[in-house]
């Protein structure tokens, strides 16, 4: 599926990266702010007045599944994170960044499936970490897959499309990821102009 998954080859320093998660404030993705409220009101002509993911899920007119994920928010700034953003601008012209936090997704806690948006939009580089000389954590089996598509085990670096029907199962071990939010290009745009 060519519109799914896109590994990215990029180095970080897995340890300096799980260090810089430990200093961060750790708050429930629950009470982080949707980032594309207004355009998801413009899109579906429904008004919602809260502004947290928590707040928004209570007025859909429906019931989703309620993620347990622990977010730490970084800062665009900050040298571990402004040396990755770097690299992701050389390699894709154009490129901008949104959200960008550390999901720590606990043993057990797989995902229905579900689209990101208007939490976040269009394509998302994960960058999953396990350390190499200070931390060594596990990795786990899950599975993220799509509907009526594919199926990937993120192990490495890899740029998603968020706004398809996802999911993850087998989350059989704790999950440490940093996420970089690429609102403005879609998975198709960004492989036509990756470097
Ligand atoms: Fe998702």
């Amino acid at each position: 599926m060519d519109d799914e998954y896109l590994s990215f080859d990029i180095k970080v320093d897995q340890d300096k990266l799980i260090d810089y998660f430990h200093s961060l404030v750790k708050t429930d993705i629950n009470d982080t702010v949707v980032s594309h409220k207004e355009e998801f009101e413009e899109i579906y002509n429904y008004k919602i007045k809260g502004t947290t993911v928590k707040e928004f899920k209570k007025e859909l007119p429906f019931s989703t599944h309620v993620r347990r994920d622990l977010i730490s928010k970084c800062n665009e700034n900050d040298p571990d994170i402004s040396d990755i953003c770097k690299f992701v601008r050389e390699k894709i012209p154009g490129a901008e960044f949104g959200l960008i936090a550390f999901f720590f997704q606990r043993k057990g806690e797989d995902v229905e499936l579900h689209q990101d948006f208007p939490y976040r939009k269009n394509s998302l580089l994960m960058i999953p970490l396990f350390g190499e000389r200070k931390y060594a954590l596990p990795k786990s089996n899950a599975v993220t897959y799509y509907k009526d598509g594919g199926e990937y085990q993120v192990l490495s670096p890899a740029i998603v499309n968020v706004m398809k029907s996802h999911g993850v199962r087998n989350v059989d071990q704790d999950r440490l990821m940093l996420h970089l939010e690429i609102p403005n290009l879609t998975i198709e745009q960004i492989k036509r102009r990756i470097l």
